[in-house]
This record gives structure tokens, C-alpha cells and sequence, in this order.
């Protein structure tokens, strides 16, 4: 990770396992500092008018992909933000090469047991086809990614009722 140049206007994102606590943490962030919020996952429903789960069943990973980086490129350049991501999204180089220009990026970095009994019981079609076993594995390697591309790592839980 390049050195932390903090001058200039600057985004914060958030990256981390599904579950962590990134959109929860990234809304109780921006109204307590007073910042704009994004959210990848948000701004792609709305442009397809679509869930997350509708995207993956009827067009695939591969479309989802494609139009999260349209996001990402709209996303980037903004001033004051605070923008959560996808579990994903910055697991892919074209994204990560768009925020890290200008925005300090925190892993919100939450035990695998607590994601995992939040994400159980919802639709995220990444989770939903696999094992606890399986996910625990993605975390596992995913874990080490998000540590590699982010300036800080925020260990513990996200307990925030908003
Ligand atoms: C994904 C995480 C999801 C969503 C999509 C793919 C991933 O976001 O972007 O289902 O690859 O980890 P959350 O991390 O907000 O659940």
C-alpha cells in the first residue's frame, strides 16, 4: 500500500467481507461527520432497477462485474464522500486503480463467525450457493486481499443501531 497523502479532497471506502458492517458503519460515518454517503450495491440497484440477487440470477457474475465498475468510474471522482463497496468490488484491480487515486480506504475488518450469522439468512447470491465450509475459505483469502489494499484495518464488530 502507497503512502497516505491526506492533503486534497478525499473519499473514504469502505471494503470487507459481506456482513462486516460497511453499510451500516459508512451511513453512521457520514451523518455524524456530516459527509455524503455512496454505496456501490445501492447505486447499482437503482441504476437497474433490480436487486443484487435479480442481476446474478438473470444475467450472471459477469454483467454484475461490468456494470459495478461502470459504478465504481462514476463513483470515484466524487469529493467528501463516504462510499461503501461490495464485498467484491475492490478485489478487482480496475476498481481498486479507480479509488486509490484519491480516497483513504479502511477494511472494516470483522470476524468471520459474526458476518457469516448475518449474511445467513439473506438473499446475497454469493453466499446463498455455498457452504459455511466454502465461505469460510473466501474469507479466509479475501481477508488477506482487503489487509493488502486498504490504509487501515478497523478489527472488532460494528454494533451501531442507526
Ligand atoms: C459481493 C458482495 C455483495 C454484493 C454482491 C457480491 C461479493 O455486497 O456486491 O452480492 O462478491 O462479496 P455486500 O458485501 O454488501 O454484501
Amino acid at each position: 500500500m502507497e503512502d497516505i497523502n491526506i492533503s486534497g479532497n478525499k473519499n473514504i471506502v469502505l471494503t470487507g467481507f459481506m456482513g462486516s458492517g460497511k453499510t451500516t458503519l459508512g451511513k453512521y460515518i457520514a451523518n455524524n461527520l456530516n459527509m455524503k454517503y455512496a454505496d456501490t450495491d445501492e447505486s447499482i440497484k437503482r441504476f437497474l432497477e433490480s436487486s443484487i440477487s435479480e442481476v446474478f440470477d438473470k444475467k450472471g457474475e459477469e454483467y454484475f462485474r461490468d456494470i459495478e465498475h461502470q459504478i465504481c468510474e462514476k463513483l470515484s471522482p466524487l469529493d467528501g464522500y463516504i462510499i461503501s463497496t461490495g464485498g467484491g468490488t475492490l478485489l478487482y484491480e480496475w476498481n481498486l486503480n479507480l479509488f486509490i487515486r484519491k480516497s483513504l480506504i479502511i477494511f472494516v475488518n470483522t470476524p468471520f463467525e459474526i458476518c457469516y450469522q448475518r449474511i445467513i439468512n439473506t438473499d446475497r447470491p454469493i453466499a446463498t450457493k455455498k457452504t459455511k465450509q466454502e465461505l469460510k475459505e473466501m474469507y479466509d483469502m479475501r481477508v488477506n486481499t482487503y489487509k493488502d489494499i486498504s490504509h487501515i484495518s478497523m478489527s472488532g464488530t460494528v454494533n451501531i443501531n442507526l
